[in-house]
């Protein structure tokens, strides 16, 4: 073993092997996983070392973005690394001043100034602590059906069964419940969903709230579109009560939705906007944290009580730089706005086609399906935090079939990368289409 440790040509079995006996797997009992071994991608594919290619539509952890080995992101980040691989958070370098004007030139408002982490969780840690320092208050109103990091404080913020086993987490964190309540229940409409908001404020105390944070498009919990005045009215609710709005677009941010940042569907600004992910389409770590200027001119004369070794890396800057002048150049955004179009029809198709697709909804390239045991039921294919030999088999279906996506409790995810073709988007669904007909005869 230790030869093949040393040599550059492990077997797929020798990468499995070797990976589950020395490396732990996230959010798994160790025995469980069984991991795709992957050895290179390029465009919306990656593949194994004995040559199984998969398309790849969850474009990995919904991050990918811009699509896989785009080598105008590859030459950036190796120029960077031959000129200045590091610089410590003190100093300023080229990549870190460009990239923050880049930033204030594509986030919504007057957000123009940014703190640079190491991915998404790190962001809303200090989201958090910036409404607090701005405020003096102390208390972070969240949802339940919302993921925000593995962090302590991030984890906290998390509404959903990953916080569980981390309990107890921060003081100060008070969830409040979503629009939505499962496919059983539905969506409350805006004003009703408000004003439950609006009286958890009150029964709190106003004065004792810092922020309130939400994912703008809500990810893993369901690709949760706010309805209509929704986000408008979280927004007055904050300015009325001082409470600083954070916007978490670790995943939905960078085009995801057809848009750079989800909030400009609902032109609405907030005080404080996370992300990560798509920010450099995950080619080397980097999350951020944008702030309106009344805020970060509050730490003109005043301390900011954070800090991180890897702040503003000039690798992750310098890749940041070079995705989002990809998603320029090839008009990824206004792409994902167009093919989002093709792929709502795509997902119409296959409740059409399907009794087990109990709901479908998208947002440009972000899209879900829901499956259900029964249309006039509506009971969901697997439990609320579980799973069921249904949705174990889609999940093989779809790896048998050379198809990677997320398959989550009773649904499944499709998030390509951004640059996909049409040809490709309709590949996929053709998969899922053969993948659901497996479903649908075991039901
Ligand atoms: C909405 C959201 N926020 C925060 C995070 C945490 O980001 P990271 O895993 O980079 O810490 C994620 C990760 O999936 C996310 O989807």
């Amino acid at each position: 073993m230790s030869g093949a440790i040393l040599s550059n040509s492990l077997t797929a079995q020798e990468i499995v092997d070797l990976t589950k006996r020395h490396t732990l797997f996230e959010w798994s009992s160790q025995a469980a996983i069984d991991p795709i071994p992957v050895a290179g991608a390029k465009g919306s594919y990656f593949w194994t070392p004995d040559g199984r290619r998969f398309l790849d539509f969850n474009s990995q952890l919904m991050c990918v973005n811009a699509g896989h080995g785009d080598p105008r992101i590859v030459e950036a980040i190796q120029r960077q690394a031959a000129t200045l691989a590091y610089a410590n958070p003190f100093m300023a370098t080229e990549p870190r001043a460009r990239l923050g004007a880049k930033l204030a030139e594509i986030t919504p408002g007057d957000i123009d100034a940014f703190f640079f982490t190491n991915g998404g969780a790190e962001a809303n840690e200090n989201a958090m602590k910036l409404a607090r320092l701005y405020t003096g208050r102390h208390k972070i109103l969240a949802r339940y059906r919302s993921y925000h990091g593995a962090t302590a404080g991030s984890m906290t913020l998390t509404g959903d069964p990953r916080r569980w086993a981390n309990e107890p987490g921060i003081p100060g964190v008070v969830h409040v419940l979503d629009p939505y309540h499962g496919i059983q229940r539905g969506w409350d409409d805006t004003p009703t969903a408000l004003a439950a908001i609006e009286e958890v404020i009150q029964l709190e105390g106003p004065q004792t709230i810092a922020g309130f944070i939400l994912e703008t498009v809500t990810g893993t919990n369901g690709v949760l579109i706010p309805p209509d005045g929704y986000l408008q009215g979280i927004r007055e609710l904050c300015t009325r009560y001082g409470i600083q709005m954070i916007c978490d677009e670790v995943m939905c941010g960078f085009g995801r939705t057809g848009r750079w940042f989800a909030v400009d569907h609902w032109n609405v600004v907030p005080d404080i906007l996370t992300m990560a992910k798509g920010l450099t389409s995950a080619y080397v770590p980097l999350g951020a944290v944008g702030m309106r200027r009344q805020i970060a001119e509050h730490f003109r004369d005043r301390v900011f009580a954070g800090g991180l070794t890897y702040n503003s890396h000039p690798l992750a800057c310098a890749a940041a730089l070079a995705t989002i002048a990809v998603y320029e150049e090839d008009k990824l955004i206004q792409r994902a706005a167009e093919l989002g179009g093709v792929m709502q029809g795509l997902l119409a198709d296959l409740a059409a086609a399907h009794p087990s697709v109990g709901a479908a909804r998208s947002i440009g390239l972000f899209g879900l399906v829901e499956l259900v045991r029964d249309r006039t039921t509506r009971q969901p294919l697997a439990p609320f935090n579980g799973t069921s030999p249904e949705m174990a088999a889609l999940g093989r279906e779809f790896r048998a079939r050379g198809l990677y996506t997320f398959v989550r409790w009773n649904t499944f995810f499709t998030n390509p990368p951004l640059s996909i073709s049409e040809a490709e988007l309709r590949e996929g669904f053709g998969i899922i289409d053969a993948a659901l007909s497996v479903v649908d005869a075991m039901l």
